[in-house]
């Protein structure tokens, strides 16, 4: 006998249900491994490391990331070069960081692709010592002003938006070159935002990664995305050169009618979007005009970034694990 259409409604209520907890469980699970050394000591150094982080991750040498963004540039899309790798135990691996980033940034400032780093400061020492990590991500902003790009200063979890925020703040002060980076997700965004903008700070927008509490983050994705859209508008009417970062179709398209709408010249903002993700969405924004500039992640660390991808978007464990068992 067929369901009743009430009985049918209801059924697809609790599977709707059940597939949501499933997700929020799946992401959770995700998240809390991608802080388990143990776990990422091992899968870092493992043979088939290559076969599931080449769709993610641009290679592990500088040489192969400056090859993603030559590529890049001949598909008239910018790069933000970013050296994984986050919560340094040692100030001297903090220096080694700021070494190599001072590298990447010459090397792309010669090649003049237009290309921008993103960095981390728990990768630059800012658990260890804060004037530490300023000093280091001072250096590196002043070879970027000098070589006429920026530093994206990417952001981690809750506990560092404050110090996050101001050490952006004073490094735009000192040379400008530089480029905050907002979670939509969090209560407190909104009135970064406005901060941000009052100084003429440029802001990367985007919905967040981390797993959040409720007392700090929108727990439901209808909100979060609610906000982003708020937030998104705000920035492109009253932010000095936005980055608006999300593969979010339903959310892109939005902007779009609103940028159409406003008459928002294709020069004043840029979309970003990660290495590998979406690239239908990346082709037809290019081929609409629009500047797009993708994250190009490389090196050897890419654990907890390639979890928080995982994270995202739970359908991805069966991609990978289909990589894994193919011959
Ligand atoms: P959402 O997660 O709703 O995804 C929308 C659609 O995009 C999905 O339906 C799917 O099609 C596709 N998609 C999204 N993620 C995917 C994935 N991993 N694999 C495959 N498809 C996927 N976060 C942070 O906390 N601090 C930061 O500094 C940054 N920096 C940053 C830079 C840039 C350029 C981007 C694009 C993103 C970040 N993020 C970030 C990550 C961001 O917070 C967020 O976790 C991801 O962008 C996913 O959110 P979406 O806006 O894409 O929406």
């Amino acid at each position: 006998m067929n369901p009743s259409p009430s009985t049918a409604t209801r059924i697809d209520i609790h599977a709707n249900r059940r597939a949501w907890y499933s997700r929020k469980v799946l992401r959770a699970l995700l998240l809390t491994l991608s802080h388990q050394g143990w776990l990422r000591h091992w899968v870092e150094r493992s043979r088939l490391s290559g076969r599931f982080t080449s769709r993610f991750v641009a290679g592990s040498t500088l040489e192969e990331a400056l090859h993603v963004c030559q590529r890049l540039a001949s598909e008239k899309t910018l790069a933000t070069l970013d050296r994984l790798g986050e919560n340094v135990t040692s100030l001297d691996e903090a220096r080694k960081s700021r070494d190599a980033y001072l590298t990447a940034l010459q090397r792309l400032i010669a090649l003049d692709l237009g290309a921008s780093v993103s960095i981390k400061l728990t990768q630059l020492g800012l658990d260890l010592d804060e004037h530490a990590c300023r000093e280091n991500v001072d250096s590196l902003v002043e070879c970027a002003h000098a070589g006429g790009t920026r530093v994206e200063i990417d952001m981690e979890s809750s506990e560092y938006v404050d110090r996050t925020v101001a050490i952006v703040s004073d490094m735009h002060a000192r040379h400008a070159s530089v480029r905050a980076v907002i979670q939509a997700y969090l209560y407190r965004s909104e009135a970064d935002i406005e901060k941000l903008c009052a100084h003429s700070i440029p802001v990367r927008l985007c919905k967040g990664a981390y797993d959040e509490p409720a007392a700090v983050a929108w727990p439901k994705k209808a909100d979060v995305d609610a906000n982003y859209v708020r937030l998104a508008q705000l920035l492109l009417d009253r932010g000095a050169y936005p980055a608006i970062a999300s593969h979010d179709e339903n959310i892109l398209r939005q902007l779009l009618d609103y940028i159409r709408k406003r008459g928002i010249g294709p020069d004043r903002f840029e979309f970003q979007m990660l290495y590998g993700i979406r690239r239908d969405l990346q082709r037809m924004l290019v081929a609409q005009g629009y500047r797009l500039r993708l994250y190009v992640p490389y090196g050897d660390a890419w654990y907890p970034y390639f979890m928080r991808r995982l994270a995202e978007r739970p359908a991805n464990v069966l991609f990978l694990a289909r990589n894994l068992f193919r011959k």
